[in-house]
């Protein structure tokens, strides 16, 4: 029987994390292999939550550090799932620094990250479709698909 199709909301994840000086490089900023496994953490948790089961990272796509979020700063993470394949999904998530004494908050880094569904013996595993239950859902999914055929082009 097909999955009942599952809407962004259903999986939406946010994160908070305090950045601590074991967090940092010698300048005071967060090391970018930090933002990275904070970034699949989130994304996993969305990953699974849309999934109803395990998922695994199979690809992190481009990513570019725009601002440094510094010790005593807040990194504010926020997953959302962009599209769905048949095992696989594509979920991106979005990074902001922030000062929360001043509430000011500035971009950080934007990830997209493919994770894939498995099963009990590590197989694969059929996912719910995204609901597409609004433009700019049905928009989402669009893109998501020109970027997953331009994602595994190599492998042909
Ligand atoms: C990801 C993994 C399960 C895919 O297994 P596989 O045997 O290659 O499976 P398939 O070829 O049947 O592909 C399964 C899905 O993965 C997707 N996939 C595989 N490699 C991919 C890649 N490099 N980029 C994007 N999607 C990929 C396929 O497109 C397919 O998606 P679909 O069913 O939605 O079309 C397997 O490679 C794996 O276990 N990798 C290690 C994962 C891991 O350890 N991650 C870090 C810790 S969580």
């Amino acid at each position: 029987m097909p999955l009942e199709p599952r809407t962004q909301a259903h999986s939406r994840t946010k994160m908070t994390e305090y950045v601590l000086p074991q967090h940092t490089n010698a300048l005071g900023g967060v090391f970018g292999g930090q933002i990275m496994a904070w970034i699949d953490l989130c994304a996993a948790i969305c990953a699974q939550r849309h999934a109803g089961r395990m998922a695994v990272t199979a690809f992190i796509d481009d990513m570019k550090f725009e601002q440094p979020v510094r010790v005593g700063e807040v990194v504010r993470l926020d997953a959302k799932l962009t599209a769905t394949f048949r095992t696989s999904m594509e979920i991106e998530v979005v990074v902001e620094g922030e000062d929360a004494a001043t509430g000011r908050r500035w971009p950080c880094v934007d990830a997209r990250v493919t994770f894939v569904a498995i099963d009990e013996a590590r197989k694969p595993a059929e996912v719910p479709a995204l609901a597409l239950d609004s433009e700019e859902v049905r928009a989402s999914q669009a893109a998501g698909e020109a970027r997953r055929a331009a994602r595994l082009s190599p492998r042909k």
